[in-house]
């Protein structure tokens, strides 16, 4: 059982991270393999939507760029359970996480399909190495109101169970935290995380 965490804050030690760091320990709690993945570290080229190798041929390889979404990439191919950890920026998730799901379309193994193009018939699909593998969303945010992230949020698993085809295990929001470690004040939430952590990687 493999765990991974992702997080797409540039922020270290930052709330996104915290609560990547929670579950990780729950995870670990169940006996798994976790990584953290601080995605701001990591040499990620933004997508130039060439199209050049993705969908058409196997092997979730880029065309164009050799960074580190080989090794993200194998990473989701072998592992079990993920969570994605953004803050909330200009009421979406983060650009650096926006660039890494972008940089994930080699995932997409299709062949042209009966339907009208434009539609989902268009193409037929033939793998999708990240499909059916559980997956959490989580948002942090500084105002109160969740109402404020729910479209972030909607697209953010939009992303990752329809683009990506993973199983949504659980959706966390956290708001009221502004500053780098904020959540830590926030003791129900990260004994939450951590209990879903524990919780997922054990039935997984
Ligand atoms: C550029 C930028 C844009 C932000 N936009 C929003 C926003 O639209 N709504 C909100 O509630 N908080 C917003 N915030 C606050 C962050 O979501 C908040 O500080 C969060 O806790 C940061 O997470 P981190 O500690 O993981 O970096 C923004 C912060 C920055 C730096």
């Amino acid at each position: 059982m493999k765990v991974c965490g992702f997080v797409g804050s540039p922020r270290k030690q930052g709330n996104s991270d915290i609560l990547v760091e929670r579950f990780l320990e729950g995870a670990a709690a169940s006996q798994a393999v976790t990584k953290k993945f601080f995605l701001a570290d990591l040499n990620i080229n933004q997508c130039r939507g060439c199209y050049a190798n993705c969908m058409f041929q196997p092997g979730f390889r880029c065309a164009v760029f050799r960074d580190d979404m080989d090794m993200l990439m194998d990473e989701i191919a072998s592992g079990d359970l993920f969570i994605f950890a953004s803050p909330l920026y200009c009421s979406c998730y983060s650009a650096i996480m926006a660039r890494f799901f972008e940089r994930l379309l080699p995932f997409w193994h299709v062949e042209p399909g009966d339907g009208e193009p434009g539609t989902p018939g268009a193409f037929r699909f033939l793998n999708n190495p990240a499909k059916g593998k559980k997956a959490v969303i989580a948002l942090v945010q500084d105002l109160k109101d969740p109402a404020v992230g729910k479209l972030a949020l909607d697209i953010f698993e939009h992303n990752v169970a329809k683009t990506y085809m993973m199983d949504i295990a659980g959706r966390l929001q956290v708001t009221d935290v502004r500053s780098r470690g904020d959540i830590v004040k926030k003791l129900t939430v990260l004994q939450d995380v951590f209990n879903m952590g524990k919780k997922l990687a054990e039935d997984s």
